[in-house]
């Protein structure tokens, strides 16, 4: 690491998100983005060093800078966090959205063989090179979109080998790829063919898991808990085997109804609670007491040609911090683009655009359990957060 300064000046817009230290913001406080006109960042080395007035800079920072970059007419913002993906795949599975667009729905797809099995064959299939590669192609495009950190799932491969294959393509991103790469298992995404649903949970519990932690590939043990997919005993087998071996628990639950995986959330502790388009108001009251960030991926719901989007709104009037990830996969969403998510958010959701950006920055990094270290412009964050818009 090097100890070089680098100076944004004269930054029209600085859009800090927060100076204050909180950790998330909700209710009223998500449209509250400590906006600077005028403003300026030091970074040094990797980390923010000084934010504040371009008027109100120490002279020795304004004099001894590297490198100094004049953002007149510019706004910036925090790099954005994109806390929900499954940007590793193999195969793409374009035919599945014709036939949706023709009136099959995404669960008659799944169960006539295609979906989240189609990629998990293609994923079989492919090489641990030709992994990173198509990873690396979707990470490029994110960062050019705004988007510095990225976490993504595994769940393609349904195997010991493959869920590992995948685990490691992104190790081996978070390496080399400018973007900060998160991981989270999600072997328990669907049941392989040729095996009953007790033995892939026992693989599952008493092959992957294990391995997964102990080699250290994973933060996050994810679940699709739903109908048509995991139920709630099942999902809870998962998750408090995973955090016995200190992975963090995440659910995906209430895409299509409420099973009482927003129940099984907060007895396992999880992080955050995803999808969330059919959650009942009295589920928002438990995530809320139970500090879960409620992830909300409208995107799907725009490509899966649905309608219901989650309620926002009532999230927010509850003081539940909500976040928006993308969900960026080869099925059900195939939006890279997390300001597009921001878009639609605003339109089909109602929220605010202030919201909307505390929901992709400071929120989405609080799903992640790295609210300490990225989301907002503030000194001691990790630099790579403050990037040009
Ligand atoms: O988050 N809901 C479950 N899993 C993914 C979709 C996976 C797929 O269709 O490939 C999701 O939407
Ligand atoms: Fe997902």
């Amino acid at each position: 690491m090097t100890d070089r300064t680098i100076l944004l000046k004269n930054i029209s817009e600085l859009v800090t998100v927060t100076q204050s230290g909180e950790r998330c913001k909700c209710g009223q406080g998500m449209q509250e983005l400590g906006i600077i006109s005028d403003g300026a960042v030091v970074t040094r080395g990797d980390a923010i060093a000084w934010v504040g007035r371009t008027s109100e800079l120490p002279v020795e920072l304004r004099d001894g800078a590297d490198e100094t970059i004049d953002c007149s007419g510019k706004t910036v913002l925090p790099g954005l966090v994109d806390c929900h993906t499954h940007f590793v795949f193999g195969g793409s599975r374009e035919g599945e959205f014709a036939e949706r667009c023709q009136g099959t729905s995404y669960a008659e797809i799944a169960a006539a063989g295609g979906g989240i099995k189609s990629s998990m064959w293609a994923t079989r299939g492919a090489s641990f090179e030709d992994l990173v590669d198509v990873g690396r192609t979707h990470l490029d495009q994110m960062l050019l979109l705004g988007t510095t950190t990225v976490e993504g799932k595994s769940g393609y491969g349904l195997d010991l080998e493959t869920e590992v294959k995948m685990l490691s393509v992104m190790r081996e991103l978070r390496d080399t790829h400018p973007t900060t790469v998160i991981s989270t298992f999600l072997g328990a995404h669907a049941v392989p063919d040729g095996v009953s649903r007790s033995e892939y949970l026992s693989t599952v519990l008493e092959e992957m898991i294990p391995y997964v932690a102990e080699q250290r590939l994973a933060k996050f043990c994810d679940v699709f808990c739903d109908e048509g997919a995991f139920t709630v005993d099942e999902s809870r087998f998962v998750l408090s085997h995973a955090r016995q071996f200190g992975l963090t628990p995440k659910i995906h639950t209430d895409q299509f109804a409420s099973i009482g995986g927003c129940g099984l959330a907060v007895e396992v502790g999880a992080i955050s609670a995803d999808h969330l388009d059919a959650i009942q108001p009295r589920d928002i009251d438990l995530l809320s007491a139970h500090d879960i960030t409620g992830v909300l991926l409208p995107g799907c719901i725009v490509f899966l040609g649905l309608s219901k989007y989650a309620p926002a709104r009532r999230m927010i009037d509850q003081e539940l911090p909500i976040a928006l990830a993308t969900d960026f996969n080869p099925g059900s969403c195939n939006i890279r683009s997390l300001p597009i998510i921001m878009a639609i958010a605003c339109t089909m959701m109602n929220l605010h655009p202030y919201e909307a950006i505390a929901a992709c920055t400071l929120n989405a990094a609080y799903a992640l359990g790295m609210s300490d270290q990225v989301g907002s412009i503030e000194a001691q964050k990790i630099s790579e957060s403050a990037v040009m818009a």
